[in-house]
């Protein structure tokens, strides 16, 4: 069953889903307000695929150029390399070309996608392959209808012409397709037509396979089981699974074709990797079948390693090491085999191996609507910006910062504790609201608010701390009033996070007013510019149950209403209004989970996107697409140009991050992952 892929998909074009535009993006330079986020973790990764020759010792090549992030590889026969970056402010495709004679010239990379999608809707992209001139990836181009389940699916692309197709029915998650050796088959994990339902861990998602030229013959294959990876004969599915013993373990399924155009089924299902350690992400080798790559987390490490299995009947016979030999302080993520099995490829942090690529402050993002706004990532938590807009504080959880917004002072650090939230006055320049305690912690846990002003005067001198709260029983996330009078804030004085308003300058002892009540968690206030409105995150509609939804209510009491509620169960958090006070920028699950998070460093709520919506909880867009956890925006009235700010910092440590912290290793049995 040779594969014909190229003509049908060239008479298929008629059904084609997606017009593709070539356009130059021209960049407006009238926008008017700017966002700033935060995605965890994602300043330390600086990921680059690296690759070691498995015939002979280990030894590793650094393949991409250490700029941006760069992962997720697949080798072409003739050793090109197609690989995701997120250069140039959003997701897309590249392929590296092979060595040639000189192996210093091999950095031309080629752009695959240049504008496959609409360039006004940014998306995620992920996991590619390339198959003819066929290029198959995940993509969150398309909204899903349904609130948490996640647009991630899957997409064909074919070079020579651009067409692209969808090849996942509409509202359905596809992730981490893996094609056959003939090209026919596609295998991908899916959540198949449940919607997330909030796993973070394991998404409990089943593999289906579908025909790659248009997605037909759908069939449900293996339940519970996901990235899937076929055997070089066709005949074999490998993937991974929690396993109720709680260790990931790699699993084989032997597939049995029918006929050579209907679906296989799988006669028998057997696991590979013992109970013991955690086995995930396999990769077979087509010219090898008794060679698979995985990633482990043993006891042994610290780290996530890559090793060979050899198979003898599906067995593993012997386990080889590969990348704890070369460099066993760094976390290593999902290998993949060349064709020809001489090279095995995966990636990782570069550590300092850096092109020349500075790290940033503020990380331009596409924005989706450039007229209205720019995007940007920021290195920290929870900034805000001064009301000249001249100046940014953030958190370092731990410590409170100021930078200028143009990058061009080093971060001052004005606050050693464990800080979180913050807010600038209005009114008073340099005046910085803060909370200071544990984070996420009980309603009589010792938090409390303070300002912080800045010395205007000596930027060397110290800045004054004044504790605006006196009980110390969970008071956080102050947000002033834009007459520089008051602050709204949460505490957890009665025993529930309630809503409360204190005088901005003397505290609660001059004045205090509650503003809600009831048994259950008002939080995340934010004071909208025109002064009428105060928007807070709540649970009030199943209080406990970790479902949040954004609600506003009028500083005098009156007025409240829901404005966005993310699904049943879901969450929707930090609003923060727009400088108009018509809109709301927040943090939501409303478009579920992008990727496999077993396949990414720790993220606690792998979900989180950042949205906006009006405030009477209309037009809801999303702002960010990736496989991270995007939290804590704000949103200024300033005009900040779309382009990345430097950190005006000394080398940091770049390659600081957790792999996932439910692969334990050192208990023998884990419980399974729940919601
Ligand atoms: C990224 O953008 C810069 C400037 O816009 C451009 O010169 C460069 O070619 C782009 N790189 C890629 C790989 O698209
Ligand atoms: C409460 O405040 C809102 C706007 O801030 C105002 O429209 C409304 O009249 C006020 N209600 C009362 C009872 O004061
Ligand atoms: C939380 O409550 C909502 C609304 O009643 C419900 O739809 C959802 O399933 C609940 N979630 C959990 C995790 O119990």
């Amino acid at each position: 069953m040779s594969p014909i892929l190229t003509p049908l998909l060239l008479l298929l074009s008629i059904i084609l889903l997606i017009p593709t535009t070539r356009s130059t993006t021209t960049r407006s330079t009238t926008t008017t307000t700017t966002i700033v986020f935060t995605t965890l973790g994602r300043s330390r990764y600086n990921f680059d695929i690296f690759s070691t020759p498995l015939s002979s010792p280990p030894s590793s090549f650094q393949l991409t150029d250490g700029i941006s992030v760069n992962f997720n590889g697949f080798f072409l026969p003739d050793s090109s390399l197609l690989f995701v970056s997120e250069r140039n402010s959003s997701f897309n495709l590249y392929l590296l070309p092979p060595p040639s004679s000189s192996p210093h010239h091999r950095s031309t990379l080629q752009l695959l996608l240049s504008s496959p999608l609409l360039p006004s809707n940014p998306s995620f992209i992920d996991r590619p392959i390339l198959f003819n001139d066929n290029l198959i990836y995940v993509s969150t181009h398309i909204p899903s209808s349904i609130p948490r389940q996640s647009w991630s699916s899957i997409y064909s692309t074919h070079l020579p012409t651009s067409t692209t197709l969808r090849l996942t029915p509409p509202n359905i998650a596809d992730f981490s397709p893996s094609l056959s050796p003939s090209g026919l088959w596609t295998a991908v994990s899916s959540s198949g037509s449940h919607p997330w339902s909030g796993q973070v861990q394991d998404l409990f998602t089943d593999i289906y396979i579908f025909k790659t030229l248009d997605g037909s013959s759908r069939t449900l294959l293996i339940k519970h089981g996901a990235w899937p990876s076929w055997s070089s004969d066709g005949s074999t599915l490998f993937f991974h699974r929690s396993s109720s013993d709680g260790w990931w373990s790699i699993y084989c399924a032997t597939l049995l074709f029918p006929s050579s155009s209907s679906p296989p089924f799988v006669s028998s299902i057997t696991r590979v990797t013992p109970p013991g350690f955690h086995a995930f992400t396999p990769a077979t080798s087509l010219s090898d079948p008794s060679t698979l790559a995985i990633a482990t987390r043993r006891s042994t490490s610290h780290y996530r390693h890559i090793e060979l299995i050899h198979l003898h009947n599906g067995v593993a016979v012997s386990y080889h090491e590969i990348t704890r030999l070369i460099s066993p302080n760094s976390h290593h993520f999902n290998p993949f085999i060349s064709p020809d099995g001489s090279q095995l490829g995966y990636h990782r942090c570069r550590g300092r191996g850096d092109n020349g690529d500075p790290s940033l402050l503020l990380e331009n993002i596409n924005s989706p609507d450039p007229q209205s706004f720019s995007l940007f990532r920021i290195d920290g938590s929870f900034p805000s910006f001064s009301p000249s807009g001249d100046r940014i504080a953030y958190v370092g959880l731990p410590g409170l910062f100021v930078v200028n917004s143009d990058g061009s002072s080093p971060p001052l650090k004005i606050f050693d504790g464990n800080a979180f939230a913050t807010a600038w006055d209005w009114k008073r320049p340099g005046v910085i609201y803060t909370s200071y305690g544990q984070d996420f912690a009980t309603e009589s846990t010792r938090v409390d608010i303070i300002s912080v002003t800045l010395n205007e005067d000596d930027e060397n001198g110290a800045p004054v701390i004044k504790k605006l709260t006196e009980n110390g029983e969970n008071n956080a996330f102050p947000s002033p009033s834009p007459d520089g009078e008051s602050l709204v804030f949460r505490s957890g004085r009665s025993g529930h996070k309630n809503l409360y308003i204190m005088d901005s300058k003397l505290g609660e002892n001059a004045r205090l007013q509650r503003l809600t009540e009831g048994p259950w968690t008002d939080t995340m206030c934010n004071w909208s510019p025109d002064g009428d409105w105060i928007a807070f995150s709540s649970d009030r509609d199943n209080p406990g149950n970790g479902s949040f939804a954004i609600y506003m209510i009028h500083p005098n009491g009156t007025g409240l209403r829901k404005v966005v509620q993310s699904g049943n169960g879901g969450r929707a958090n930090h609003p923060w209004f727009s400088p108009d006070s018509k809109r709301l920028a927040f943090t939501s699950d409303f478009a579920g989970v992008s990727a496999e998070p077993v396949a990414n460093p720790h993220h606690y709520q792998p979900y989180g996107d950042i949205f906006t919506a009006a405030i009477d909880g209309s037009d809801i867009r999303r702002l960010t697409h990736n496989s991270y956890e995007d939290g804590t925006p704000t949103w200024a009235p300033i005009s900040l140009e779309p382009a990345n700010v430097p950190e005006n910092l000394g080398a940091g440590d770049k390659c600081s991050f957790d792999d996932c912290h439910w692969l334990n290793v050192d208990n023998q049995v884990l419980p399974s992952a729940v919601c």
